[in-house]
């Protein structure tokens, strides 16, 4: 990462060179009869990073949100009901899709800096006798707050009360860099995208079906062309695409999945934790507050903490050097400007010299060192 400027925000993150290299490749004919032994083994491979063995790894040329859309758009009808709960920007997105999509959103509205909320959930599902609900809808990492909700909670309160929807996990901004059990914890659709844990360029949703969401695929109604699951895997099973692949990626996806398995997953997961905990001491030792509720509640990556003097706005001039791409970020929506967001995504302990910036901005204490 040396010849890098490196960024602290929670995504995209920084590419390794390894990968920038792996993208650079020439175009292929992704016609020909070998694309398949390209395109295959990725899939396969990257099966161990979602935690499934029974789960069909689907990609689409989009970003994250594309993933969402896919979930949404194949296994559900006009109309179903589906429960979230609404925690930060992008549990709040989640809900803007399904309303948009015309589904009947039941929300439960938690404080920001809260996660997921798993005895609530329970209770709703409880009451819910006929089985209305179709889907139950999870951030798992909420990068707005810098929040990492308990997943195998959710399921365990879903199996309490017996109840038999889909458990669909935004894990954008936390698959490959913390652990992710889809098979253990019962998960049923797991959304990612290229440019977090997987340290790609932005262009790739990578999502984990289980077997039930492609039978509750058989019967959804939502219209889907572009994002139809069923063309997705009767191309993928010659080898091919259903239009032309994000080649680059795919090529970048095999070399990141490599790179995950060289260091070992769970060494990747450790180093996340090891930054996340040095940057949260820090906070504390300057006296300021991360937005995470309780202990139990932070996130890997990113930290979020309110920070001395709000954050400039773009239309305020350039007062933080760097602005607007920056080093780090500021808070996202209602945990706003006042907030920093401090993203550790392939990141390294050498590389944190770059927040010497932000204090200088005087947004956080000057202290020694
Ligand atoms: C938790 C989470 N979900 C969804 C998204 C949206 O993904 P994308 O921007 O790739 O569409 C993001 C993006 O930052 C995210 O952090």
């Amino acid at each position: 990462m040396s010849d890098q400027n490196p960024v602290f925000i929670p995504g995209p993150t920084n590419i390794p060179d390894r990968l920038r290299r792996a993208m650079m490749i020439q175009t292929r004919d992704h016609r020909a009869p070998d694309f398949v032994e390209t395109l295959r083994p990725v899939l396969e491979q990257s099966k161990k990073v979602f935690g499934t063995k029974d789960g069909q790894i689907i990609t689409f040329p989009a970003s994250g949100t594309g993933g969402w859309e896919a979930a949404v758009s194949n296994t559900l009808s006009p109309g179903d009901k589906v429960l979230i709960a609404r925690y930060g920007m992008f549990s709040h997105r989640w809900i803007d899709l399904c309303q948009r999509h015309g589904l009947d959103v039941q929300i439960i509205e938690c404080d920001w800096g809260t996660g997921a909320p798993a005895a609530e959930f329970e209770k709703v599902l409880k009451a819910d006798t006929t089985h209305a609900i179709k889907s139950v809808m999870v951030t798992h990492n909420e990068t707005a707050t810098g929040v990492l909700s308990d997943i195998g909670a959710v399921c365990r309160a879903m199996n309490a009360a017996g109840h038999p929807a889909l458990l669909m996990v935004d894990a954008v901004s936390s698959l490959a860099s913390v652990p992710f059990k889809m098979d253990d914890w019962g998960v049923d659709i797991c959304v990612s995208g290229s440019q977090k844990g997987f340290m790609l360029t932005t262009g790739m949703a990578i999502l984990a079906v289980s077997p039930k969401a492609l039978a509750a695929m058989e019967t959804a109604k939502l219209p889907r062309t572009f994002f139809d699951f069923r063309d997705m895997m009767k191309a993928n099973a010659s080898g091919g695409f259903p239009y032309t692949p994000p080649l680059q990626l795919i090529f970048g996806l095999k070399e990141s999945l490599d790179m995950l398995f060289e260091e070992g997953l769970e060494n990747v997961y450790a180093r996340h934790h090891r930054l996340a905990e040095g940057v949260r001491r820090a906070v504390a030792a300057w006296g300021l507050k991360l937005v995470a509720k309780s202990p139990d509640l932070r996130s890997r990556l990113p930290c979020l903490w309110r920070v001395l003097r709000r954050w400039p706005r773009p239309d305020e001039g350039q007062s933080l050097p760097h602005w607007p791409s920056g080093d780090a970020d500021r808070g996202h929506g209602s945990v706003g400007p006042c907030h920093h967001r401090n993203g550790h995504g392939r990141s390294r302990l050498s590389d944190y010299t770059g927040q010497r910036r932000c204090r200088g901005a005087g947004l956080f204490p000057q202290v020694a060192g």
